[in-house]
């Protein structure tokens, strides 16, 4: 992992704030992953939304990964990174017509449908293009998948997905329309899930309906895509067994012929990033003890949004240990990496790792505050390399230059 980089040289080379990806880290997770399911016919569909930068997509379509995506953004991107159109699938629960038209014309493996108004959109879309739309149904299953509430997802007091009677009779139209191919069933009932009784309570309603679907309306699926949610160490989570993941999904689908999919973000890049910054100044507020570094809220906003905990350590410094606060520059109290923790005493110039930042990290970064993004480094084989630069003054008004009157 990312205990051997050289964060210091990074810095100097390319300046901080910066995010980098252990790409061998990257490697190993996808192929944990893919050899837990080797009994059976497989496609891992790597969630785009977790880290988009085209160099980690292309990374991983060189292992053979699909792409899961849930924008028709994240769709070009999986092309354009060299992601097979017939490994691609387009979820969400607000496809607009425009998405779906490019969609349906791209020709990817499937569009995932997450209500029945969808459905009819694909099919009026397909019929307008006079296409096949293949497709599959998000199933909400109603299961607590014992996550943080926002990104809990298979409850459903959530907006995802469809119930079963709901998920049945949209298989029942698919059946009967010349436009719809449905191929596919898919539940995904949150982030960063520790526990697999969720997981194989879902994923058992989700195969008795396939079953149900067979032999009572002859509708035969062909990919079963479990979505993702596997979780990862930020503190000390006691992880899901990959292999027992893949017993629990191969047993719920037993006897049927069906490929599996599966959608990991997190688990694939999650820990293979880390976000180092730059301590600016200390100072103490009465008692409290402030470290403010470059990097904030705007580049990694885990921690604001959820409270999220991030291992952080003060580089090469371990003297002087007391508690304190490591907030960032942007006019916001929530604009903080870390609170109440115990950090060695710090001087201008002293670099901060923050660590598990590869997932949901760049990809929620904004230009608040007229930040631009930080500059993304590649580690591969010992070698580091710029996957994306940083932005500066002239990117972030580009688009608004022009209509200064
Ligand atoms: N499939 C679907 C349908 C999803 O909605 C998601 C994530 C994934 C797969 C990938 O989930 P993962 O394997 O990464 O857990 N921003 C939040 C996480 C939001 C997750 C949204 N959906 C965070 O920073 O924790």
């Amino acid at each position: 992992m990312s205990n051997n980089i050289n964060f210091k040289e990074l810095a100097t080379k390319y300046g901080t704030p910066y995010y980098v990806y252990d790409f061998d880290h990257i490697t190993n997770q996808y192929n944990e992953l893919k050899n837990a399911f080797r009994a059976r016919k497989s496609l891992i569909s790597y969630a785009v939304k977790s880290n988009s930068n085209l160099s980690v997509i292309k990374h991983l379509g060189n292992l053979g990964s699909g792409a899961d995506c849930v924008s028709i953004g994240e769709v070009k991107r999986a092309l354009m990174a060299g992601i097979p159109k017939y490994q691609i699938i387009f979820s969400g629960v607000g496809k607009t017509d425009d998405e779906l038209r490019e969609a349906i014309s791209l020709d990817i493996l499937m569009i995932n449908l997450e209500s029945e108004a969808e459905f009819g959109r694909v099919e009026l879309i397909a019929i307008e293009l006079n296409k096949v739309a293949r497709i599959s149904i998000r199933v909400n299953p109603n299961v607590d998948p014992k996550t943080h509430p926002y990104i809990s997802t298979g409850l459903h007091e959530n907006k995802f997905g469809v119930d079963l009677d709901t998920a049945k009779r949209m298989y029942i139209k698919a059946k009967k329309s010349e436009f719809i191919d449905p191929v596919g069933i898919h539940c995904h009932i949150g982030s960063q899930l520790t526990e697999l009784s969720p997981i194989k309570e879902a994923v058992n309603i989700v195969a008795n309906l396939v079953r149900n679907l067979k032999s009572a309306l002859d509708i035969e699926l062909k990919f079963f895509d479990v979505g993702g949610g596997l979780g990862i160490v930020y503190k000390d989570e006691i992880l899901i067994d990959t292999y027992e993941y893949a017993q629990t999904v191969l047993e719920a689908i037993f006897g049927l012929d069906i490929t599996i999919i599966c959608e990991p973000g997190r688990f694939i890049v999650g820990n293979s990033g880390t976000f180092v910054t730059k301590v600016l100044y200390e100072k103490i507020n009465g008692k409290k003890r402030f470290i403010i570094v470059d990097g904030a809220m705007n580049d990694l906003i885990r921690p604001s949004l959820y409270n999220a905990y991030h291992k952080i350590e003060v580089l090469e410094k371990s003297e002087n240990v007391s508690d304190c606060n490591v907030v960032g520059p942007v006019c916001e109290s929530g604009d903080f990496f870390g609170k109440n923790i115990q950090l060695p005493l710090t001087e201008h110039n002293d670099l901060i790792a923050i660590y598990s930042a590869g997932a949901y990290g760049f990809t929620m970064s904004s230009n608040y505050n007229t930040r631009g993004r930080v500059v993304e480094i590649a580690l591969e084989n010992g070698n580091d390399r710029v996957i994306r630069k940083r932005e500066t003054f002239e990117d972030l008004i580009a688009l608004e230059k022009e209509y200064l009157q």
